[in-house]
């Protein structure tokens, strides 16, 4: 099957969450399971300097008259053992900005966000139309907002091709003003409650939700939430009303990028316990102590926190929790960017308390990577999360997760419940409901199991040995594109 991926982020060039690492780690599981896939993105400049020899394919013109460069390329990955197939396309004016490829410096969304994303669903669209004389795809699949806009374009356009829209998010919209609507390039039918209208805005959204084939969100928890008003978004009607569409698929982990056995950025490799204590690891917690300025201290349970800091990741419950952590004993780990109230909370308790807590604040891939290898618990108390990659990392990294009941969570993590650790299902720590007694208590259970060495070890082999392989993923998604194909 010949599959367009279509987005705005990909890992290891650009990334600001887990879309990235899904749109990075997609391709070649796809690819190994025989099909012929190609990545469409914007060439923003960290994308475009890391293809190789982009070279140009076409001209493209948008709706409203820009004149843009269609390129193709390839992503080398694992120098150079696995490539990504790539189309850019250049359009300066709208593309070459440094930093965040949504936002200004002054975290304000650019006020041509519309267009930008717009083209991007357009590209999909004219390379569906045959664009490109040696490739044309047979299905797109476009993911969250940002390409939105491809399933519509498809419908009108060009609807023998079919297409498959993935929701990472359903909190981010891409919402435009109405006044917007003659540049897309639809017709006036798409500008209704039955197309992409949302209160009088623009939804790209909802475009996607309502166009596509099939709806994909990136676990099955997720996929039953956002059909509730609670969880919804204001989409739970038109959810709900395409169920039968609607498939949940959770987000795998790329054992190429994220394996503590073959991972060059810890400072020491480490395997599966076989029920003994894992030196690697102990070496992996020393080194980062020393790095982060931490006491040495082997026997504290080094909690860690990898994460965007949004109202979504629920981290004000851990500031909430700091103290009675640090009272049992335990140490703070945390990377972390975003909200500056937050940033700030979190570098005030580093600074009252050195050695207990340590807070560096940006976006630091190698770091990140250090911090799974050396931490005893990652700390993942999400309001919600579609699927969350960061507590699957923990498992596969021996940092047993402590999340909240809620989406990917609730559909990896296991509470370390009496009768879960009896029958050998254990493998984290899981809060119900979303406050600061809740969470505590989970924290609690978490030292009364590290308390106990020979639990602790059977616990964390059960996380590491747990697949979460793209294979599976891979084989869903394309189950679900033929499907889609077959869609009458
Ligand atoms: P989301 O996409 O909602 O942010 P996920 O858990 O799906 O949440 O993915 C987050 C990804 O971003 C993971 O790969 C995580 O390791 C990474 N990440 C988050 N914050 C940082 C940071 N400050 N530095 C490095 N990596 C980060
Ligand atoms: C989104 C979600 C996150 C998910 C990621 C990749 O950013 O917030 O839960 O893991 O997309 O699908």
């Amino acid at each position: 099957m010949r599959i367009l991926l279509v987005a705005a982020e990909i890992f290891p060039l650009l990334k600001t969450g887990g879309l990235a690492d899904i749109v990075g780690a997609l391709p070649p599981a796809l690819t190994a399971a025989g099909e012929d896939v190609r990545v469409l993105l914007p060439a923003f400049p960290a994308i475009r300097a890391g293809v190789a020899e982009a070279q140009p394919v076409a001209r493209l013109q948008a709706p409203w008259g820009e004149e843009a460069q269609l390129l193709f390329g390839r992503l080398p990955l694992d120098g150079g053992a696995r490539r990504i197939a790539i189309y850019l396309i250049d359009a300066p004016g709208l593309y070459e900005r440094p930093g965040n490829p949504y936002e200004d410096a002054q975290r304000q969304p650019y006020g041509d966000n519309h267009r930008r994303f717009a083209l991007l669903g357009w590209a999909a669209m004219r390379l569906a139309q045959g664009l490109d004389a040696q490739w044309r795809p047979e299905l797109v699949h476009a993911h969250d907002w940002h390409a939105g806009l491809a399933p519509a374009y498809l419908r009108f356009h060009t609807p023998q091709v079919r297409s498959l829209f993935t929701v990472h998010n359903l909190a981010y919209q891409g919402l435009f003003q109405p006044w917007n609507f003659p540049e897309l390039g639809l017709p006036a039918e798409a500008f209704q409650v039955e197309g992409l209208e949302f209160h009088g805005q623009l939804s790209f959204m909802k475009a996607g939700l309502f166009y596509a084939d099939r709806i994909s969100t990136v676990s099955p928890g997720y996929a039953r939430e956002i059909q509730t008003p609670a969880q919804g978004q204001g989409l739970d009607g038109l959810l709900r009303a395409r169920s039968h569409v609607l498939h949940g698929i959770l987000n795998a982990v790329d054992d190429a990028v994220w394996n503590p056995a073959t991972d060059a950025l810890l400072p020491r490799t480490y395997q599966q316990p076989d029920g003994r204590a894992m030196h690697g690891k102990a070496l992996c917690k020393a080194a980062l102590q020393a790095e982060l300025g931490l006491h040495a201290e082997a026997q504290a349970p080094l909690f860690i926190v990898v994460s965007r800091l949004s109202e979504q990741k629920g981290l004000h419950l851990v500031l909430e929790g700091l103290d009675a952590l640090l009272a049992q004993g335990g140490q703070l780990a945390l990377l972390g960017s975003g909200e500056a109230w937050m940033q700030d909370a979190f570098r005030a308790r580093a600074a009252a308390q050195p050695g207990r807590i340590a807070v560096r604040v940006g976006h630091d891939e190698a770091l990140a990577h250090r911090l799974f290898g050396a931490g005893d618990v990652v700390l993942v108390p999400s309001r919600f999360e579609p699927c969350g990659l960061t507590q699957m990392y923990g498992l596969a990294y021996g940092a047993l997760p402590l999340v909240h009941r809620v989406g990917g969570l609730a559909d990896t993590v296991t509470d370390c419940t009496l009768e879960n650790i009896a029958d050998g299902s254990a493998n984290g720590f899981v809060f119900e409901t979303f406050d600061s007694d809740a969470f505590a208590r989970a924290v609690r259970r978490a030292f009364a199991l590290y308390a106990r060495p020979i639990e602790w070890r059977r616990v964390r082999a059960t996380g590491m040995r747990q697949p979460h392989a793209w294979a599976g993923a891979a084989a869903a998604y394309i189950a679900l594109y033929r499907q889609a194909l077959q869609a009458a």
